[in-house]
């Protein structure tokens, strides 16, 4: 029993076992127990080693197949855009829409990358990945020159009004609402700690005062001015702050005069409206902009209207978010109705901007993206020795991304991250931008705005209450006598 067994032992192993031994050498029986064990090692680490190979294998194998099933699909989708495209919905408000709540993201694949979608029929378009912090597209020939000269001209009978009026708002109320004392302002100034404020820490705080865009030099004007500097040093102690009035500050400014260039934004714009009844052209441009984002249709339908921007030569508009920072506190203003709550903090909860180009700029006008692709982002560091990266009259050129302003291009970014689950999470600060002045020629821009609530069941309810109240009009419109009262009424 033991000799086959051995035989069979000494045949399986593999080439480190010993050779076998010449059967003269008997003695050597002490030795045959030796090999024995150290042929039990040696298997063992052999099945391990075996195990091991098949384990990863086999991770490999469903790692990379998983992958590929993903890729294969992104490339059917991108070299088909049907696939991806949602299909065009001709309800406005969609009622599967709470069952089915899912955001899809387009991917960016890296800067430079060219997908080609499907916008409209029997046309391809290139879309090209330009950052993916903000993730960023541009997609030119988006508008044909005819469409866009449609969009100018209704924009012109409507007619434009300054995008920035220039009404001085008290901004003291809030520090007077949160019962601030100077000292306490001043240790929330002084970001570095130091004792002192340097004037980046103003300005990061504060660069808008009454609408009006501050800059270093302006900084050091009003401290001579207003003599507030005692040691002329250029920064404010806590004693030199505590005898700065904030009125003072704020007449010294007015009084002055204000330009249009010293405004955060010095442009002329108008709304128009895309549903039902508006003109072809409008109406086109929103159901691709659902291909190009993929969102469910509804979605897209109930965002903001198209808003048209004209800059005159010298017009800009500083870095900005087209929307803000959510907080748990924080509502939308297009949810508002649905919101149970009232909050003070609100902000306009646009989750993509797509910009389009009316016009080919003769000089100047790109849109800026200061901070794109940035290894990090601080606040504080977008003013540096003088040079505010936020500034889109002075410092255009030193920002990471411009985009030149063509006839008929699309950009469209995302101002918000994914949550991991589908839906809006936080905001994407890297999606900072703004347009550059306009050295020359005019400006013609249009935004659409995709709005979505962070609160996932606030833009649920949200869009049921607008279905209901759509049905209920629909409900009139087809049997008017129900409404009698309401016609004697008129
Ligand atoms: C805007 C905007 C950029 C541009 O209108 O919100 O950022 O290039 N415009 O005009
Ligand atoms: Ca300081
Ligand atoms: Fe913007």
């Amino acid at each position: 029993m033991m000799e086959p067994q051995e035989n069979t032992n000494d045949d399986s192993v593999p080439s480190p076992a010993p050779p076998p031994l010449p059967r003269e050498r008997i003695p050597v029986q002490k030795g045959s127990v030796c090999s024995r064990s150290y042929f039990m090692v040696v298997m063992v680490f052999f099945h391990v080693y075996v195990l091991n190979v098949i384990a990863l294998l086999l991770y490999v194998h469903y790692n990379s197949g998983s992958e590929a099933g993903s890729s294969s699909r992104d490339f059917s989708s991108r070299s088909n855009g049907h696939k991806v495209a949602e299909p065009l919905d001709p309800q406005p408000a969609d009622p599967g829409f709470t069952r089915r709540m899912h955001l899809p993201r387009i991917e960016g694949i890296r800067v430079g990358h060219v997908q080609k979608v499907s916008l409209v029929p029997g046309k391809m378009h290139e879309m090209k990945t330009l950052s993916l912090k903000p993730l960023l597209f541009e997609i030119p020939h988006f508008l044909s020159e005819e469409e866009c000269s449609v969009v100018v001209r209704l924009a012109q009978l409507k007619g434009l009004m300054e995008s920035q009026v220039m009404v001085p708002e008290g901004q003291e109320e809030l520090n007077q609402q949160l019962n601030l004392s100077p000292e306490e302002i001043f240790n929330l100034l002084d970001l570095n700690q130091d004792g002192q404020l340097q004037p980046h820490e103003i300005l990061t705080h504060s660069r808008v005062r009454d609408g009006i865009w501050l800059t270093p030099e302006n900084l050091r004007e009003i401290y001579a001015g207003l003599k507030a500097d005692h040691d002329g040093n250029g920064l404010l102690s806590l004693e030199e702050f505590g005898q700065l009035s904030s009125d003072a500050f704020q007449r010294f400014l007015l009084q002055r005069g204000v330009k249009r260039s010293q405004l955060v934004r010095n442009s002329r714009h108008t709304w128009l409206y895309q549903g039902q009844g508006a003109h072809q052209v409008l109406r086109d441009l929103r159901n691709r902009v659902i291909r190009l984002t993929r969102l469910p249709p509804s979605l897209v339908e109930l965002s903001e209207p198209l808003q048209v921007v004209r800059y005159e030569q010298g017009g800009h508009y500083h870095a900005h978010h087209d929307s803000g920072p959510v907080y748990p506190e924080t509502t939308c203003t297009h949810t508002r109705l649905a919101a149970n709550t009232t909050s003070p903090f609100q902000t306009s909860c646009r989750y993509i901007t797509v910009l389009f180009y009316l016009n080919t700029v003769e000089e100047g006008g790109e849109t800026t993206f200061p901070v794109a692709d940035n290894r990090t982002y601080e606040e504080v560091s977008l003013i540096q020795n003088d040079v505010d990266l936020l500034d889109t009259r002075k410092h255009c050129d030193k920002g990471n991304l411009r985009v030149k302003p063509t006839k008929g291009t699309a950009v469209f970014w995302y101002n918000y991250l994914s949550d991991g689950r589908g839906w809006v999470g936080e905001q994407d600060e890297y999606s900072l931008h703004g347009g550059c002045v306009v050295t020359r020629g005019t400006k013609w821009v249009a935004n659409n705005w995709i709005n979505v609530d962070p609160d996932y069941h606030r833009q649920a309810r949200y869009q049921q209450l607008v279905s209901q109240q759509e049905s209920q009009e629909q409900q009139l419109e087809k049997n008017p006598e129900q409404n009698t009262d309401t016609h004697q009424d008129l």
